[in-house]
């Protein structure tokens, strides 16, 4: 993110506008924290997870008063054009002002990859190769024990990071919320792997999956004919870090198309990334919508994984 509000500002520098940052996101503009931004100011600050301006949920903002007064907050200021960046929250927010005139632009930013009409949003990469880091080092560990052990990676209701970490880390099973998990054929292939002589089984699971981390070991321990088995959640260590050279050119490409919208008088329109460009999309088509998961790369993964029998999730 720091990385997008570089380039909103230098972009506006370019344009020889000025840039200010608001701090601790919706709470903060309620509050008028509007930090007047410089060149040297968001310099140093590309490599630098989280956000230097901070970020905040909002009870206040969420009510349509909340909402008006921002707007208000944000005339006042002599703002003439925002630029929001976040997840599905922060876009209903942005759609939720523009309703009451503020000219705004969306940017997607979260690392669930659950905002429609974008291929991926900023974070997604970084968080995605963290939990790739973070399974491939428990791969040492649980073939060093011959243990079987269960992941847990952040995403909401959307199963995206852990799909994709459990085909990049090559784990024996992933469960998402969008799919019903195959129990039987993950205990087949659990008890196959062993008794092939495989030494660990990584299974990775989505923090919304209908069947959780802590119901798959039990079944380990309880069915698992001796096998250990060790739960690790990743948790919020997905959400920080220094970004990914494709998560700051994402957020560098979206910041400076986003400035570039206002200018060209796009208002209520968010930033997505299709194939290779940068398109603008109206928010009232993206809010309310989810990005699915596709589910012939779920199909996919359950065949690298060695799933006995190959089915449809279409
Ligand atoms: O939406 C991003 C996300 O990290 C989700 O993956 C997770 O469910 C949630 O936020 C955690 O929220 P909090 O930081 O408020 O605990």
């Amino acid at each position: 993110m720091n990385a997008a509000v570089r380039a909103v500002a230098r972009m506006a520098f370019a344009r020889h506008w000025e840039a200010v940052g608001i701090e601790a996101g919706y709470r903060g503009l309620l509050e008028g924290q509007f930090q007047p931004l410089s060149n040297r100011m968001v310099g140093g600050i590309l490599q630098r997870g989280g956000t230097v301006l901070g970020t905040a949920r909002s009870t206040e903002f969420a009510t349509p008063e909340g909402q008006e007064r921002a707007a208000r907050k944000l005339e006042k200021a002599g703002v003439e054009g925002l630029v929001v960046i976040g997840g599905e929250g922060s876009l209903t927010g942005a759609l939720r002002l523009q309703e009451r005139g503020v000219k705004v632009v969306g940017i997607p930013a979260t690392i669930d990859n659950d905002v429609w009409g974008t291929d991926t949003a900023i974070g997604v990469d970084t968080a995605l190769n963290t939990a790739l880091e973070a399974i491939d080092r428990i791969k040492d560990t649980a073939s060093s024990h011959q243990r079987a052990h269960v992941v847990e990676v952040m995403g909401r209701r959307c199963g995206y990071l852990a799909l994709m970490s459990a085909i990049a880390g090559g784990a024996e099973a992933v469960l998402v919320p969008e799919f019903e998990p195959r129990r039987e054929e993950i205990m087949r292939a659990f008890q196959k792997s062993w008794e092939q002589g495989k030494p660990h089984f990584i299974v990775v699971v989505a923090e919304g999956a209908p069947l959780s981390a802590e119901e798959f070991h039990e079944f380990v321990n309880e069915a698992g004919g001796g096998v250990e088995s060790r739960i690790t959640v990743l948790g919020h260590v997905q959400r920080g870090g220094s970004p990914t050279a494709f998560d700051r050119i994402l957020a560098s490409r979206m910041g400076t198309a986003a400035v570039k919208a206002l200018s060209e008088g796009a208002s209520g329109m968010m930033i997505g990334l299709q194939g290779r460009r940068m398109e603008l999309l109206p928010l009232s088509e993206v809010v309310g919508r989810s990005h699915p998961l596709d589910p012939d790369i779920y199909e996919m993964a359950e065949v690298l994984a060695g799933f006995p029998e190959e089915v449809s999730y279409r």
